[in-house]
């Protein structure tokens, strides 16, 4: 059920408008839905729990109550949904750290502390009546304990309340969040991407680190290296042979 809408005329074009619901199934479903009619790009789902949040390959996302789950809509020019997806990242980690956990970004946008995960993105691309959008969905384990987590998720996981002393409200959490991802999506339209992708790969903490990638059927084990300019990360194996690697199974090694 809808429990509240919230208007923002100082942001660009990402979070001029929320719309606050109790439970959903997924926001991402959600926000999907509304393409049906006409809605304003950069138009918020937010939700306090979900019944069947969705994760990246097809994984569930445990969403309690506590956690923070919002999706967006964008209208980018180019079928870019992968790369926003990778951007994205970005204005996550920044409010993680903005709020006291020092987040960095596993590759490809994963946020992690101390090799644990705290939040998360699914973007999807999604042609509606020809046109493209893009839902990216952000899960942030914010006010969470970590035991309503299910069991194998959580040794890998951790949560801003388990972090950090102070408590956050997850609406504060989500303005901030908002108005980072509103100057990263300007920029994205007004800049090159490579020069996005720079800063991404400033960021992203497993550049430098030995990893092992599936790619296809074969496993490949070496240097995370760079990322190139169409946003896969460069594996140097020890051979020195360069690999792209998009999506799969990635491992950081020790
Ligand atoms: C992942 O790391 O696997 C991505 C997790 C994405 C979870 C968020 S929560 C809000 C939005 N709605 C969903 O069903 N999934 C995304």
């Amino acid at each position: 059920m809808k429990i509240g809408e919230v208007h923002d005329a100082n942001r660009k074009i990402v979070g001029r408008t929320i719309l606050h619901f109790d439970a959903v199934e997924s926001t991402n479903e959600t926000a999907k839905e509304l393409l049906e009619s006409d809605v304003e790009e950069g138009l918020v789902v937010w939700a306090d729990r979900q019944a069947a949040g969705r994760g990246r390959h097809g994984r569930a996302w445990a969403s309690p109550l506590g956690g923070l789950y919002a999706s967006f809509i964008l209208r980018p020019k180019e079928a870019h949904a992968w790369l926003l997806g990778l951007l994205i990242g970005m204005p996550v980690v920044k409010a993680l750290r903005h709020f006291g956990v020092f987040a960095g970004l596993k590759y490809p946008n994963d946020a992690v502390y101390q090799d644990r995960k705290i939040a998360g993105i699914l973007s999807e691309g999604v042609y509606r009546h020809d046109v493209y959008h893009v839902v990216v969905g952000i899960g942030v384990n914010t006010n969470v304990d970590l035991d309503k987590l299910p069991a194998d998720v959580q040794p890998k996981a951790t949560t801003l309340k388990r972090e950090v002393n102070l408590f956050v409200a997850n609406e504060e959490f989500l303005d901030y969040l908002l108005n980072q991802v509103d100057d990263l999506y300007s920029r994205y339209r007004n800049t090159r991407i490579e020069f996005l992708l720079k800063d991404y790969r400033g960021q992203c903490t497993t550049i430098g680190k030995r990893v092992s990638a599936m790619i296809g059927k074969d496993r490949v084990i070496g240097k995370a290296y760079d990322i190139a300019t169409n946003g896969a990360l460069v594996i140097a194996d020890d051979q020195g042979k360069k690999h792209p690697f998009f999506e799969g199974t990635l491992e950081i090694l020790k």
